[in-house]
């Protein structure tokens, strides 16, 4: 007997509700697919001086206090991120080395719409090049280091977005 509609249709629902369950649903991201991969990353050269330049006064020393509790001072931005908890998403990490697509600050600057809060630089700033995007994005990949990136992560690449 050929199977019903119904069937098939359970079947597939069964399928989908199994595989396809995304654990975190922000859209819009951008794509960075086509920016070239940077090995040579230095936190106080280029991930500190993309902080001090992007996310000052709101993340960084103004006299007040950082929005979000998120201290993106020099000296503290890297203790505020790496494998330190989201206050906006309870459970989420911020920075998890080696996973950039599961790092609450990556999808921040990557996604029109995030889990949760606004895209980072908040309005009326403008969102980061790609290029910045994908900087941080190919820092966290190569274990989210406070110094120098080296090539130990470089087999274990995931693809781009
Ligand atoms: C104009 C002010 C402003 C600027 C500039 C800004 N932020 Fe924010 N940021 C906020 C505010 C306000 C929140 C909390 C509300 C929200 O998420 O929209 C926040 C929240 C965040 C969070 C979530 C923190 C958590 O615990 O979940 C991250 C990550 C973040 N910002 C990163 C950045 C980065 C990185 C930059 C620079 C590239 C930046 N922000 C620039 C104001 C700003």
């Amino acid at each position: 007997m050929k199977k019903s509609r119904f069937d098939r249709w359970l079947v597939a629902a069964i399928f989908l509700a199994g595989t396809a369950s995304p654990a975190f649903a922000a859209s819009g991201c951008d794509s960075i697919a086509g920016i070239p991969i940077r090995w040579n990353i230095n936190y106080e050269n280029d991930i500190q001086a993309l902080f001090n330049a992007r996310c000052s006064n709101c993340h960084v020393k103004s006299g007040g206090s950082p929005e979000a509790g998120l201290n993106l001072d020099p000296g503290a931005s890297w203790d505020s991120l790496v494998n330190a908890p989201s206050h906006e998403q309870l459970g989420r990490i911020l920075v998890v080395p080696g996973q950039p697509s599961n790092s609450v600050m990556f999808e921040k600057i990557n996604c029109a719409t995030p889990n949760a809060g606004r895209r980072m630089p908040r309005g009326p700033r403008t969102p980061l090049p790609l290029t910045e995007q994908a900087l941080i994005y190919d820092w966290i990949m190569l274990g989210a280091p406070l110094g120098q990136t080296d090539f130990i992560f470089l087999s274990g690449f995931e693809a781009r977005p």
